[in-house]
Parts: structure tokens; sequence; C-alpha cells
């Protein structure tokens, strides 16, 4: 007898991922699996299995049947870097940026990230929630359904504290998965400007200790750049971080060549992020330490920066890359992995294999997920997209219209553009 389960996915022409729970590494970032004529069977908010129609359609008997009309099926994306807990734009500094200005020459008059510090610090956490929820609203339309999402435009205890809150609170009452993290060291506030070495002290002392009493966070993440966190100050910040058990994430050698990818290496970090500025030897450093590196092709495009990430470099040297938007209302304002893509083609020369795995399972494993989603193999979450294209190709190919119809999350059908 025909065993009864909650969902059947068909009629798609491509079900395609990447497959495991281990980060895919250089010439493995680029082997997916593309299963033809096949379905996908989803129960109790899991995958179960995908296989051939017809043999499938003989062993399970589904309550609801979904046909993705020859479209495209991939694991619902996964966001491993965002900044999302802010009440104000900055389009002003956009359109400083078109006209010449420098993202340094802004933050040093008073914008970039002190500017959403004043807006997150006169905002309610009411308000906080309210505008996270339609920043994930429209994450889920894009097709993502895991993201990291950094606090960091509080800088106070209490500030910080309220943004944390704020995920907490957002995520238990939307289908994203959110991952928290603790990002206290992303700039100096103003009332410790000239008294940086005392944020230190308080950022090990009284910050990083009470979120993790809270347990409000699972990573602390730092800018590590000369004009914010240098290395010492990164290295004893994050080794107390470790202590206290957050797993540790870093922005390094985003703006400058400062030797944070060593630094992260040198840590065990769960992921570098940015690298720009990168060295060989720093590739290395992080090849031989198992870190993710996390890439974010769109930001330099964002501030106008010419230096490009090495992404074609790090394959060669064996590493396993992940993609990101950086989601923030500075350096980044876009909520959408298949533009991610499709610029880590055009600018970093990633495949659109390779694109999938970096977007899926190794963003779900630097984010210590990759045995609950990141593919859609039996056991795992069911975090599945239907995508309106003939080819998973075209994730790259195509750009500038969102493809993503249906989206399940955790089993349930969560967006149906079909219908609209
Ligand atoms: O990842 N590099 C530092 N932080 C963010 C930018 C945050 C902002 O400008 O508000 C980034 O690019
Ligand atoms: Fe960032």
């Amino acid at each position: 007898m025909a065993q009864a389960i909650d969902l059947m996915l068909r009629g798609a022409r491509q079900i395609v991922t990447a497959t495991g729970s281990q980060p895919r590494a250089g010439a493995g970032l680029a082997a997916i699996e593309i299963h033809e004529n096949a379905a996908l069977a989803i129960d109790d908010g899991c995958i179960l299995e995908i296989g051939p129609v017809a043999p499938m359609e003989k062993r399970y008997q589904a309550r609801h049947t979904l046909d993705a009309e020859g479209g495209v099926i991939v694991p619902g994306f996964v966001d491993a870097h965002t900044h999302p807990v802010f009440a104000t734009t900055r389009e002003v500094e956009f359109e400083q940026r078109t006209q010449g200005a420098t993202y340094t020459e802004i933050s040093q008059a008073g914008g970039g990230i002190l500017s959403s510090v004043r807006g997150v610090r006169g905002a309610s956490k009411e308000e906080l929630v309210a505008r996270l929820l339609l920043h994930l609203d429209r994450f889920l339309d894009m097709g993502t359904t895991t993201v990291e999402a950094k606090s960091g435009y509080g800088l106070s205890l209490e500030d910080e504290l309220k943004c944390l809150e704020v995920i907490a609170l957002a995520g238990a009452q939307h289908p994203v998965e959110l991952v928290p993290t603790f990002l206290g060291a992303h700039e100096f506030p103003p009332e410790f400007r000239d008294r940086r070495g005392a944020y230190v002290d308080h950022l090990v002392q009284d910050m990083l200790p009470a979120v993790a009493e809270r347990g409000l966070a699972e990573y602390c993440d730092i800018f590590t750049e000369a004009h914010v966190f240098g290395l010492d100050d990164s290295r004893r910040i994050l080794e107390r971080a470790r202590e206290l058990g957050f797993g540790l994430r870093l922005h390094v050698d985003q703006l400058t060549p400062l030797g944070g990818a060593e630094l992260a290496a040198e840590l065990g970090a769960a992921s570098a992020d940015h690298l720009e500025f990168v060295s060989d030897h720093g590739i290395e450093s992080l090849g031989a330490a198992g870190v993710v590196p996390v890439l974010c092709p769109l930001v330099p495009l964002y501030l106008r920066v010419e230096q490009e990430v090495p992404g074609r470099r790090m394959v060669s040297a064996g590493l396993a890359p992940a993609l990101a938007t950086d989601f923030n209302p500075g350096s980044c304002y876009t909520q959408s992995m298949p533009e991610v893509m499709t610029w880590a083609a055009l600018r970093l020369r990633f495949s659109a294999a390779e694109c999938l795995t970096a977007s899926t399972l190794n963003a779900a494993c630097s984010l210590g997920r990759g045995a609950s989603v990141g593919s859609l193999e039996p056991g795992k979450r069911a975090n599945v997209l239907i995508l309106d294209q003939p080819d998973y190709r075209h994730l790259c190919y195509e750009f500038g219209r969102n493809p993503v119809r249906v989206v399940i999350a955790g089993g349930k059908v969560v967006r149906d553009a079909r219908r609209s």
C-alpha cells in the first residue's frame, strides 16, 4: 500500500542540488546533482526522497501535489551574511558615492554605520521588529529561507541587546530561519570616540558576557580594519567570545590588506567574510584551518571600489566559499541571492553550479546548519524553491527579475506567486 505523505512536487524539468552536510571545496564546489523527470516527496517538514516520477507515485500517496510546470527545483537559499536590523535607509550616501565620495569619507563625516546607529537607538523594539519582518518577507520572496542576522547598529549594551531581541522576536513569527550574530564590534560608538580602549574593555567585560548569558547569539562578528578594530583588539575580543561559547565570524581584508584572514584562521573561525584584499598567504591559511570564506560580490560594485575578491584563486586553492548579499542599508541594499549569483558569475567567474553550492550548502555549513538545510536530501528540512526557469544555469544568466515562483519552508508552502 502507498505511504501517505504531506506533499509531492513533480513536473520539474530539473531538480538540482549540492549534496552532503560538509562544505564543498575546490573542484567539489561544482559537483551538483541534476535529476530529470524526477519527483520530490515531503513529509512532516522534511524531505523524504527524490526519485523517478513513476515509482515515486506508486510508493507515496500525497495529500497535496504541486506541479512545477517545467521549472527548476532547488534548495532554499541560505544568506550567510546580513545586517537586517536598522531603522533608517541611506540612499543619500549612495548618491554621494555616485558623485565620487568614498565609503570611508562618508563614515568619517559621521555617516555610514554611525548614521544607522542613531536610527536604531531612536527606534523602539516594536518598530524594529515590524521593519525586520518586512525585510524577512522580501528575503522569502527571493527564495531565501535561512538568514544570518547581525546586530551591530546599537553599539551600547542596551541597544545591542535590543537588536538581538528583535532578531529573536521576528524569527519566532516568520518562516525564514534566522541565525543570530552579535556584532557589537562594528564601530566605536560616539560616546567612546576618544576612549577606544575603554569600548574594547566594555565589549570584553560586559557586553559579550551579557549576550552569552541571555543566549541571544550563536556567533560573534567583528569589523577588523585598520580604522576600526585592529588585529590586536580583534584577537582579544574574539578570544573572549570563543571562551564564552560563541562561534566566530569576521569582516576582514575588506578595505585594506590587514591580514584579517590569517587571524580568522588562527582563531578557527566559522567564516571570514569579504576578503577583497586577502593575500595568497591569507588564502592558504583559510584553507589549512577549514574556514569558509563568505564572499559578497555586490559590495565592491555598490561601494564603487575596484578591488574584487579573488574567488577563482580561492577555489583553485581548495577553499569552500559561500556567497551572501551582505544586506544592509549602507554597502548593499538588496536581499536577492539570484542577483548575487549573477555577479559572482560575472565578476568572480564562478559557474552556475558553483554559485548554487555556495548559496546553499556551503552557506549553511558556515552557519552550523549543514546537517539540517542547504541541500535537497532525505532527512533535511524541506526548504525548497520552484523557479520558473527552464535550466538551473538561468539563475546566473537571467537577472533583474525574480524567478522564484514557489517557496516551501519546513514543508509548508509559504509563497506561491503562480496564484497571485
Ligand atoms: O559588511 N563592513 C562593515 N559593515 C558592513 C557595512 C555596514 C554599513 O555600512 O552600515 C559591510 O559592508
Ligand atoms: Fe557586513
